[in-house]
Parts: C-alpha cells; sequence; structure tokens
C-alpha cells in the first residue's frame, strides 16, 4: 500500500505540514528537535490511532492550540482512502473518507506501518521480557485467538501465584487447588508456546534472509525460540504432557518460592550471529542490524496477512550502520516497500537520491524539499 500524501495541522511544532511522499524512499534530514520523528508519529497516528511515545493523546496538540488534526490519503487494492484523525483535549475523532467512524477499530488497519526506532534495539539488547512482548503483540495482531489465550494464561498465572504466596503450608488441600489451576495454566499455556515455535520459525525465514542481504552475504542472523516445554516433542500434546509434569514436579519448589517457575512466562528468543549469541558478543552495528531484521521480517509477516506491503518508518536507523548496511537496507527495501526515513546526516545522501528518493530538509517544524 503507498501513502501519497501527508497533512497535519497543530501536530507538535508543526502548525501546518504538507508532504508528498515517494512510493518508494522518502528521506527527512535535520538536526536534532526539529521535528523529524513528528512526522512519523503522525503517520502512526493514521495507522493505529495510537503513538509509540505520548504518554497521552493531547501532548501531540501544538503547546496552545486546542486540537491536532492528521489527513492522509492512502491507495491500498487500487481503492483510495482519505483517513482524518483529530485530537480534542478530550477524546479523538477518526473519519475515513469523511465518514466519522464510531469505532476507533473501524479506523485501524486502513492503513499499515512498521516503525523502527531507536528504541527496538531493546529488541536484542533488552530483557527477556522485551521480546516476548515483541511476541506477544506480533502474534496478537495476526491471531485474535492467540491475544485470547494470553489474556486467559495470565489470569490464571496471576491467580495460581496468589494462592502460593498466600498458602501456609503444602498441604492435601494445596495440592487439589493447584492442580485446577494446574489444568487450566496447561491448556492456554501450551497453546501460546505452540504458536509462538510456529511464529518464530516464520519470524526467523524472513529476518535470516533479510539480515543476509543486509551485510551483504557476510553474516547469518538465526532465531530460536527458548522454551524448556520443548523437551519431548513441539506438538501440542507433547507439550501439555511435559508442562504438566514439570509443574507437579515443581511444586515444592514453587511453594517455597511463592512464584509458578515454569511456563511460557518464562521463554526467550535466543539472537545469534554466526552461531554466538548476539547479545553477549555482538557489536552495538551487529545489535542494530540484528534487532532491524527482525522488525522488517514483520513486513513479510504483514503482507502474508493482508495482502499488501505495510509502509516502512525507519526513525534513525541509519546512523549506527556503515555505508555499506545503509545502501543495502534501502535497496532491499526501498523496491517493494514504500519506506520514510530520518536522519542526521546529510554525506551520503547524493547516492541515494540517485536511488529515486526524494529528500526533504526537516527545521523547526517546517519543510523544504531538497
Ligand atoms: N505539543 C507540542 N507542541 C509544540 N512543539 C512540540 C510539541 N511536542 C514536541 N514538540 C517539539 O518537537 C521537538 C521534537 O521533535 P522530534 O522529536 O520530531 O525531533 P527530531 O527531529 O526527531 O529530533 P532527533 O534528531 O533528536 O530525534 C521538541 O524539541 C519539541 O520542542
Ligand atoms: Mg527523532
Amino acid at each position: 500500500m503507498i501513502l501519497q500524501s501527508l497533512e497535519a495541522v497543530n501536530f507538535r511544532n508543526y502548525a501546518h505540514l504538507s508532504l508528498t511522499l515517494s512510493p518508494y524512499i522518502t528521506i527527512l534530514v535535520g538536526q536534532n528537535a526539529q521535528g523529524k520523528t513528528n512526522i512519523l508519529e503522525s503517520i502512526l497516528m493514521l495507522s493505529l490511532a495510537k503513538s509509540h511515545r505520548a504518554g497521552r493523546d493531547s501532548e501531540m496538540i501544538r503547546w496552545g492550540e486546542e486540537f491536532a488534526s492528521v489527513t492522509g490519503q492512502v491507495v491500498r487494492q487500487q481503492r483510495t482512502y482519505e483517513l482524518n484523525l483529530k485530537i480534542l483535549n478530550r477524546g479523538k475523532k477518526v473519519r475515513v473518507n469523511q465518514i466519522e467512524k464510531r469505532r476507533i477499530s473501524d479506523f485501524i488497519g486502513h492503513l499499515n506501518v512498521v516503525l523502527f526506532a531507536p528504541e527496538d534495539l531493546q529488541l536484542v539488547k533488552g530483557a527477556p521480557q522485551t521480546r516476548r512482548k515483541f511476541l506477544d503483540v506480533e502474534l496478537g495482531q495476526i491471531n485474535p485467538q492467540y491475544l485470547h489465550n494470553l489474556v486467559q494464561y495470565q489470569r490464571v498465572l496471576q491467580q495460581r501465584n496468589n494462592l502460593l504466596k498466600d498458602a501456609e503450608s503444602l498441604d492435601s488441600r494445596l495440592s487439589e487447588m493447584l492442580s485446577v489451576w494446574d489444568d487450566q495454566l496447561v491448556e492456554y499455556g501450551s497453546r501460546i508456546v505452540t504458536k509462538r515455535v510456529e511464529f518464530v520459525h516464520k519470524l526467523q525465514m524472513h529476518a535470516a534472509e533479510i539480515h543476509r542481504q543486509i551485510t551483504s552475504e557476510k553474516e547469518s542472523l538465526e532465531l530460536s525460540y527458548q522454551c524448556v516445554l520443548l523437551e519431548n516433542g513441539r506438538s501440542l500434546e507433547a507439550v501439555k504432557e511435559y508442562f504438566r509434569q514439570q509443574l507437579v514436579a515443581r511444586r515444592k519448589e514453587d511453594f517455597r518460592r511463592g512464584i509458578t517457575s515454569t511456563g511460557p512466562h518464562r521463554d526467550d528468543i535466543e539472537v545469534q550471529i554466526d552461531s554466538k549469541n548476539v547479545q553477549v558478543y555482538g557489536s552495538q552495528g551487529q545489535q542494530r542490524t540484528a534487532a532491524l531484521s527482525m522488525k522488517l521480517a514483520e513486513i513479510e509477516l504483514i503482507r502474508q496477512e493482508v495482502g499488501e506491503y505495510p509502509v516502512l518508518l525507519l526513525d534513525d536507523v541509519l546512523s549506527e550502520l556503515d555505508e555499506m548496511r545503509q545502501l543495502h537496507l534501502l535497496e532491499s527495501m526501498g523496491q517493494k516497500v514504500q519506506t520514510l526515513i530520518t536522519t542526521t546526516m546529510t554525506y551520503g545522501l547524493d547516492e541515494m537520491m540517485r536511488e529515486k528518493a526524494v529528500v526533504y530538509r526537516v527545521s523547526q517544524g517546517t519543510i523544504e524539499k531538497m
């Protein structure tokens, strides 16, 4: 799909913004604090009606103003949609083709975007929790049943943990009550595990291919889902059986510690380059490239789901990539995926511009075509 144009009024530091985008690559160049990320944020609002960084929607209203408005023309499956979002001090209003939608859910989904922001580096560097969250958000988006199982699992886990914390002795009464929770934990948890196995497998295939391209075939990326419950096999039945076994075997330990020590809430994705753990051994640039490849793999997964590529927003990714990686990144994406990229660097742009890029200079809430 293609975002053809973007218009914003009173959005962050823009009094009025009007931008025509290239169907290939659009580069926003400018010094710090000029309003580059603000433009990407406004596009994200058209996609998700939610910002990746604002705590409250009203933060996006230009200081001293009453409202903010963002409008975009999107072409998908040969049809054009005008999306409009208005943020007021209390609440927001959304329109598709000038018709107001009462439910935000009727607005979301017209424009799909994948955003890579500096904080996504945590996908590789951060704690396992960050990677589990990534799995849950991405899988939840394309699989509502997964989301349901996840919510149920977390509810049961919480209740089981409360029971363990409050109990005074591990007597037969407690064992009986735990068994009831264990049944549900196994039921929901095993489904989560098998879906994650499948998802990481697909993600790995795309991420490895993208990583190979960006590094000119010099590095090989490998993602593997780390879960102790896969000991006896990957089928739903095998996971269920082993999970149940583990819960019983660890019951004493769980009681002593007052927590549930096994289950998908302990899982992780291991990220390796050339068979070495990137978190431990990777350079800054390798970590960034690995995180980027994981995010870019999402693009292919979204295409499989919705039949078209999403719009790719790359916020400040160039700075830690060497020139080769930058070029390969833009080459591999810019051909097939509409890409918007922000950067503070002006050097190297000549080369990229020759590759069909449209470049805008961003300065204090104004833009100028270069
Ligand atoms: N509600 C608002 N009203 C007016 N200006 C705002 C508002 N919110 C943020 N700003 C301004 O926008 C600026 C930040 O813009 P943005 O984050 O897009 O910068 P950037 O060009 O991406 O910079 P960097 O290169 O540092 O990431 C801030 O310095 C702030 O002054
Ligand atoms: Mg920025």
